[in-house]
């Protein structure tokens, strides 16, 4: 039997109930699918992407073409989890017309159920707001915001001082007046997020942010395929990156040492087929 499509409903009873919401990032075809068949609730087809899949040193290099190719591969994979998808830096900083538009481009070229904006400035709460108002639903993201990383400081914990702590709970309830139905909150402190989330009415999505309503993290992260040192709040599941280069350096040997393909790796000829060829090379002209 297949599952009915997470619907912002379904959420809101997981929230209601108490039950945790599981999001997980998707950037392509197959990574969607693995989303797809582990029964996660929601697939954030992150700007994580851009440096994850595309190899961009950051986030904001990614384009928003190149974040809709990705978003369309995860579309076409993903049938039951609820798709989110980034709103990539420079796609919405102009106007709130900007910001519309290219929401609508999510939701009509890629299929996106849901976008996700980073920030609670001003400027930021008023996308959030057109982009609800065009009946886009919205998901939030403060706390560390890797696009205006620099701003921030680099890509380190927010809130942890008083001043700090008041900053991402500020920004937090903004976000929820806007309209979005959800907020992430990425690497703030569990104590703070635990006294912050009485204050919003709609789910918490932690990333470094302690127990809250849901967490996410992404794929390759907790898969084990990014390489180098982890943020502290990734916790690895498998080590598919070392499987998948064991799996490759053994082809490559394989193949040097003409182990590989053996006969059961092709198809038989017919009787005749080797000969026919073998009679036509002989007949060609020096
Ligand atoms: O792009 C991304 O993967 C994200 C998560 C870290 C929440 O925004």
């Amino acid at each position: 039997m297949t599952a009915r499509p997470v619907t912002l409903r379904r959420l809101g009873e997981l929230y209601a109930a108490g039950e945790p919401i599981v999001m997980v990032t998707a950037y392509d075809f197959v990574s969607g699918r693995v989303a797809e068949r582990a029964g996660v609730d929601m697939v954030l087809v992150g700007d994580s992407g851009a440096q994850v899949v595309l190899g961009h040193p950051d986030t904001t290099s990614v384009t928003l073409d190149e974040m809709l190719t990705l978003a369309r591969a995860v579309r076409r994979a993903v049938t039951t989890p609820l798709v989110v998808c980034d709103l990539p830096f420079g796609s919405t900083e102009l106007s709130d017309e900007h910001a519309v538009a290219t929401a609508v481009r999510f939701v009509n070229e890629a299929g996106a159920d849901a976008v996700k904006l980073e920030g609670a400035n001003p400027a930021r709460l008023s996308r959030i707001r057109a982009i609800v108002a065009a009946g886009i639903p919205v998901v939030g993201h403060v706390g560390l915001t890797p696009q205006t990383a620099t701003a921030l400081g680099g890509l380190r914990a927010q809130g942890r001082t008083a001043d700090g702590a008041l900053r991402v709970a500020h920004d937090a309830v903004a976000v929820a007046e806007a309209g979005a139905f959800a907020l992430v909150i990425e690497a703030v402190p569990a104590a703070v997020v635990a006294e912050l989330r009485p204050g919003l009415r709609i789910p918490v999505i932690g990333i470094g942010a302690g127990p809250a309503d849901g967490q996410v993290l992404v794929q390759h992260d907790l898969l084990g395929m990014t390489e180098g040192k982890a943020a502290a709040f990734v916790k690895r599941y498998a080590a598919l990156g070392d499987e998948m280069v064991a799996g490759v350096e053994e082809y490559a040997r394989e193949v040097r040492t003409g182990a590989f393909p053996g006969p059961e790796h092709g198809y038989p000829a017919g009787e005749d087929a080797a000969a026919a060829v073998r009679a036509y090379i002989a007949d060609l002209p020096d």
